[in-house]
C-alpha cells in the first residue's frame, strides 16, 4: 500500500504490521504489554461502554479493553491496513461485540453512531499538524455528549534531555511527526476542537502518556 504522508511512522509496511506486537514487546524488553495493560486499567472503562479504537492495528488493545466490558459494552476497531484487519479479526474471535471496520481516521467520515469513548495509541504522533487536528475533530464528532477521547501516545519532552539509552532508540525509530509532536502542547490543541475537561497519567519515565479529554 501506498503511504499517504511518506514522512509518517505510523503507516507501517507489510513486515512491521505482521510482527507489530512481537517486534513492540522485544524492542520494550517485554515490557510493552504491562504498560498497555496498565494505561487501559487507567481508562476508566464502564461495563456498557460503546468504543471507537482509531488505528486499531492487531486487535491487542481491543481485546484488552473488551474485558472490562459486559454484553452491553462494544469496541468498533478502525484501521486502513488489509493485514492489521486479519490479526484483529483472528485475536477478536471470540468477542463478538468487537468488529473491525476498514477506515481511514484522517479524513471526515460520518458519525452514524456516538461513542462513549474513543481510544487512540501510538497513532497520532505519526501525521502532520493539520492531519492530527482533522482526528481530534473526528474523535469529537463521534463522541456523545460527556464521552471521553483518549490518547495513549508519546508525552512533550525535551529530546535532548532524554538520556543517550533512550533518545538513540527514539531518533532511529521514530519518523519527524514524531519529533514535532513531542513539542506540541497537546491540551491546546484539544481545547481549540472542543474538548473542555483533561486527565493525565504518565508512564515509561514520562515519555509516555494517556490524556483523557473530555466532551462537554
Ligand atoms: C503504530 S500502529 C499502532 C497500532 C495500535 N493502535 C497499537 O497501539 O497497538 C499505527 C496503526 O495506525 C494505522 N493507521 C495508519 N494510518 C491510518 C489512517 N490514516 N487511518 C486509520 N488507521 C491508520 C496503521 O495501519 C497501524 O495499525
Amino acid at each position: 500500500m501506498k503511504k499517504l504522508y511518506p514522512e509518517s511512522g505510523v503507516e507501517l509496511t507489510p513486515f512491521i504490521s505482521k510482527y507489530y506486537d512481537n517486534l513492540l514487546n522485544l524492542i520494550s524488553f517485554g515490557k510493552y504489554e504491562r504498560f498497555i495493560r496498565r494505561a487501559i486499567a487507567d481508562m476508566n472503562i464502564n461495563p456498557d461502554d460503546e468504543i471507537l479504537d482509531f488505528g486499531c492495528g492487531t486487535g491487542k488493545n481491543s481485546c484488552l479493553m473488551m474485558q472490562y466490558l459486559s454484553d452491553e459494552g462494544t469496541i468498533t476497531g478502525l484501521d486502513i491496513s488489509e493485514i492489521m484487519e486479519r490479526q484483529y479479526n483472528e485475536k477478536c474471535k471470540n468477542y463478538p461485540q468487537a468488529k473491525f471496520i476498514r477506515q481511514r481516521i484522517d479524513i471526515p467520515f460520518d458519525p452514524e453512531h456516538l461513542y462513549d469513548k474513543v481510544f487512540i495509541s501510538f497513532v497520532l504522533h505519526g501525521f502532520p499538524q493539520e492531519v492530527r487536528e482533522q482526528i481530534i475533530a473526528n474523535a469529537f464528532a463521534h463522541l456523545k455528549p460527556g464521552g471521553t477521547f483518549n490518547i495513549l501516545d508519546f508525552a512533550e519532552f525535551d529530546m535532548k534531555k532524554m538520556p543517550v539509552y533512550y533518545r538513540l532508540p527514539f531518533k532511529w525509530g521514530e519518523c519527524p511527526y514524531a519529533f514535532a509532536f513531542i513539542e506540541r502542547d497537546l491540551k491546546e490543541m484539544l481545547r481549540k476542537a472542543g474538548f473542555n475537561s483533561f486527565e493525565e497519567k504518565l508512564y515509561f519515565h514520562n515519555y509516555a502518556r494517556l490524556m483523557i479529554a473530555r466532551k462537554p
